[in-house]
């Protein structure tokens, strides 16, 4: 079999309620449709990377109740390899209160319950896990403490590094970024990391070239419906993402990520950006359709919508 994508990272139960649209603080508006669904960063990235043919390990942590079983067998589902996840008896799974309006953007309270237990000494257990993977992935709905000794561990292993620094806040840590090797943001996060607002393809090309300053090979800042940039020290290159109807945009990131991992992974020696171009082609299927990991196309599917991967 070939190395497995590691993925150290979140399982969260989704509940998302469909509405025309948003409601204003203390008003009440209908919703016309309720799914739960599972998702969590992590666990998204490593269902859609699984998905697409990759090997999958996937690291994380689920309370011990009906949300942590149902997520772990979503995940098993989908072909992901979850020996490595782990029950808490002393928080619950994570939950995220969705809300999408009618034009398929989106709003979520997460709570990071179990997540937020997974720890710097469970990733040190599992160098031998790390040591021979393809890539080690990891995102923010952990510790930010247990997503960098992720990143050493692997670094520390010569093994390939991918950060999704979401979600990203004000103060995020850039420490992260001194061990990783291709760093994926979208504009608020870009925006985090350096510090200032930006506006034009300009600006984030210059901001994704301070970013590769602290550390970073490649850096990819997925910018909506504007399409996707990826920066190298030789070259700085965007394109645009097929122009789709989106009827939920929950957890296309994570899609984008998880397909550019599995990419990565099984094609180690190409370019990042040829690749990042399939996944977006990956990320767009997502949106058409409800739901994070209910929405994730197949190899086949992927193959049948006419991407060549
Ligand atoms: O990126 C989308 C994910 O983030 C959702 O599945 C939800 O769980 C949120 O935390
Ligand atoms: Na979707």
């Amino acid at each position: 079999a070939s190395k497995p994508v590691v993925v150290v990272g979140s399982i969260v139960q989704d509940c998302v309620s469909y509405t025309e649209r948003f409601p204003k603080p203390g008003e009440a508006v209908r919703g016309h449709d309720f799914k739960l669904g599972s998702g969590g960063k992590g666990a998204n990235q490593s269902v859609q990377a699984a998905k697409l043919g990759a090997s999958v390990t996937f690291v994380a942590r689920v309370g011990n109740d009906v949300f942590g079983e149902s997520n772990i067998k979503s995940l098993r589902e989908a072909g992901v390899n979850v020996e490595h996840i782990e029950k808490s008896e002393t928080a619950p799974t994570a939950a995220a209160i969705i809300t999408v309006d009618s034009h398929g953007e989106n709003t979520i309270v997460v709570a990071l319950g179990a997540n937020m237990e997974l720890s710097v000494e469970r990733v040190n257990s599992l160098e031998d896990l790390i040591k021979q993977a393809a890539l080690v992935m990891v995102e923010y709905e952990i510790q930010e403490e247990t997503s960098l000794a992720a990143l050493k561990l692997a670094r520390k292993n010569g093994v390939r590094t991918f950060y999704n620094a979401a979600p990203g806040h004000p103060d995020m840590r850039k420490d992260l970024l001194q061990y990783t090797d291709i760093l994926c943001t979208n504009e608020n996060e870009t925006e985090f990391i350096v510090g200032r607002h930006l506006s034009t393809l300009e600006d984030f090309t210059v901001a994704a070239k301070e970013c590769l300053e602290l550390g970073p090979t490649t850096v990819v800042v997925t910018m909506g419906s504007r399409g996707v940039l990826v920066v190298t020290k030789d070259a700085a290159e965007s394109f645009p993402v097929p122009k789709v109807k989106a009827i939920d945009t929950t957890g296309a990131g994570d899609s984008f990520c998880g397909a550019l991992a599995s990419l990565i992974a099984t094609h180690p020696d190409e370019l990042v950006a040829p690749l990042a171009k399939k996944a977006a082609q990956v990320a767009a299927i997502s949106v058409q359709r409800h739901g994070t990991q209910s929405s994730y196309p197949s190899l086949e599917e992927v193959r049948a919508a006419g991407v060549e991967i």
